[in-house]
């Protein structure tokens, strides 16, 4: 199976939800391995390391590729392929969307962000992938966001396009505890990690229901 976090906006949640989402695979004993596609930031790979080097279980397999054809390869030799995408990848998003079971794009808030994530999605649709592959996961809501948040899902679904329940809002302890090498469900608060794990779920849902349709 392939799931891709894609979005060509940078700093828009492809990271933090592809790591949480590795660790949950990992969790129900499914062989993960992470494409981290951003070679210059490496945030996903940085981030295996911090979690190897604090002896955080499960250890979760990434690598850093330039190619989709490279980092497709593992698919092959792996139950779960999560793919990190990169920003300012425009040839790359179509790559990945045409070989992934799900394609998820985590979006903000503000109209700069959701504009083009849509537009994004419309594009893949023109270019053949199926609408019902997709789904929107509205992510860094700022404090006192909640309107916002909402409002957002709404135009999301007004443009018929899948999204998930919930969204996930701005904590520091989010930060923190990527920071050092946990996932945001694994953060002190249990709460915070309940919110990320209802997030967590729906991906894992839709995941496996696309593929069991296959
Ligand atoms: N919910 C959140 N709360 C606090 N910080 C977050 C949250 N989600 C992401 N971040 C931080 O925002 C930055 C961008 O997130 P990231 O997942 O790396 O985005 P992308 O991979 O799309 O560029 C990172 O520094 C990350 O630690
Ligand atoms: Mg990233």
């Amino acid at each position: 199976m392939i799931i891709s976090f894609l979005n060509q906006k940078g700093g828009s949640g492809k990271t933090t939800l592809a790591r949480a989402l590795a660790v949950e695979f990992l969790n129900n004993d499914w062989s993960v391995h992470v494409g981290d596609m951003d070679v210059s930031q490496k945030t996903a790979f940085n981030w295996a390391g911090r979690r190897a080097e604090a002896g955080i279980k499960p250890e979760v397999e990434v690598a850093l590729y330039r190619e989709p054809k490279a980092a497709l390869k593992a698919a092959a030799t792996n139950d779960l392929l999560i793919i990190d995408g990169k920003a300012f990848a425009d040839t790359h998003v179509y790559d990945f969307a045409k070989q992934s079971d799900l394609i998820v794009i985590p979006v903000g808030v503000s109209a700069d962000d959701l504009e083009p994530s849509l537009n994004l999605a419309m594009e893949l649709i023109n270019k053949g992938i199926n609408k019902d592959s997709i789904l929107f996961v509205v992510s860094k809501v700022p404090k006192n966001g909640d309107k916002e948040a909402m409002a957002t899902r709404s135009s999301i679904e007004n443009w018929t396009f899948n999204v998930v329940q919930g969204w996930i809002p701005i904590q520091t302890s989010y930060s923190q505890a990527m920071d050092i090498g946990k996932t945001i469900h694994e953060t002190k608060f249990k709460e915070l990690n309940t919110t990320v794990d209802r997030i967590i779920q729906q991906i894992v849902d839709k995941a496996l229901l696309l593929n069991s349709n296959k």
